[in-house]
């Protein structure tokens, strides 16, 4: 009699992805979503064929290296990678997959919310209201900028920041992008490409992350690169907390040499780094870029079809390992 394969689940997921988990695998849900420490994570693994994480989990070689020989798959519910040792994996023959495709436009989304609430004080002006500050119309109450007219720098032009760039033309702004390679131009819908990030700074108004975290782009802007920014940039995140030199961006928005920032992601999630926390010209959210009903379906069920084509023998669609 065959068996079907068991997947250890990290974390809660969506009904119909854990309903389409039970339905195809013996899997070990974790109903009380609980975070597994890596001592947890390495038992409860010893007798998964498969292990179906997120990106609150840290698949390092040292925990790679205490899992059974019989883990053919890890699949990340997520696009970002960084949390997972993709050359420890390989070595033991693990596959790596992710979810790419699948988040793009609620990501976007979430980018375009942040450049519009950053530009338009709407944390501040909510804040306000809600604490009973609200004094009345007036001329000169809560004056933000426009998008229109403007032009956003946009840092990483996958396919989040391409779907980002068609939001923002709508919005009539003018798009520059830098990204490690010049789109085809079927593909740039006039997107003007600078091959050197400091050349995309000055000219950029608003400015979008959407490059994963890697060695090279870890800190990218620092102090140095929002000096090239013009004055009263406005600055967004939905990529990765550690693109940002946290103290360097605080300062620059505390000083006014930047206007405002949307933040989606931190470095340390879920902590941040208390500086954000004072600043009425900061729009901070939670990390919910891929946090809607649709999406987070398609990401398990993504996920899921790396995990059938590994197990039927065929190749994942996504895989990073
Ligand atoms: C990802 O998939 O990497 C996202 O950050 C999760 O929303």
């Amino acid at each position: 009699m065959s068996m079907e394969p068991t997947v250890l689940v990290t974390r809660k997921l969506p009904p119909a992805v854990e309903e389409r988990l039970r339905r195809d695998y013996r899997p070990t849900l974790n109903a009380d979503d609980h975070q597994f420490t890596p001592d947890e994570l390495a038992a409860a693994a010893q007798d998964a064929d498969a292990l179906l994480v997120t990106p609150r989990e840290r698949i390092d070689a040292d925990l790679i290296a205490r899992l059974p020989n019989r883990v053919r798959i890890i699949a990340t519910y997520s696009v970002g990678h960084e949390h997972i040792d993709k050359p420890a994996a390989r070595e033991r023959g693990i596959v790596v997959t992710n979810v790419p495709d699948v988040l793009t436009e609620a990501t976007a989304e979430i980018a375009m919310l942040l450049l519009l609430g950053a530009a338009r004080r709407a944390s501040e002006a909510e804040a306000l209201l809600r604490r009973g500050g609200w004094p009345g119309w007036s001329a000169m109450f809560m004056l933000g900028v426009q998008l229109d007219g403007k032009t956003l720098g946009i840092v990483g032009m996958g396919r989040i920041g391409q779907s980002l760039a068609r939001r923002a033309r709508a919005f009539g702004m003018t798009v520059h992008y830098h990204n490690r390679r010049r789109l085809v131009p079927d593909l740039e819908h006039g997107a003007v490409f600078h091959d050197r990030l400091d050349d995309l700074l000055p000219l950029a108004q608003f400015l979008s992350l959407n490059c994963p975290s890697t060695p090279e782009t870890q800190g990218m802007l620092n102090t140095r690169r929002i000096e090239l920014l013009p004055p009263g940039a406005i600055v967004v995140n939905t990529a990765r907390g550690d693109l940002v030199d946290d103290d360097a961006l605080i300062a620059a928005l505390r000083s006014g040499r930047l206007r405002a920032a949307g933040l989606d992601v931190f470095a340390g999630e879920p902590k941040l780094h208390p500086g954000y926390l004072g600043l009425t010209n900061a729009m901070l959210l939670p990390h919910i870029g891929s946090a809607t009903i649709e999406t987070r379906d398609a990401m398990g069920f993504r996920a899921l079809d790396n995990l059938d084509a590994v197990f039927a023998g065929k190749a994942p669609l996504d895989r990073l390992a």
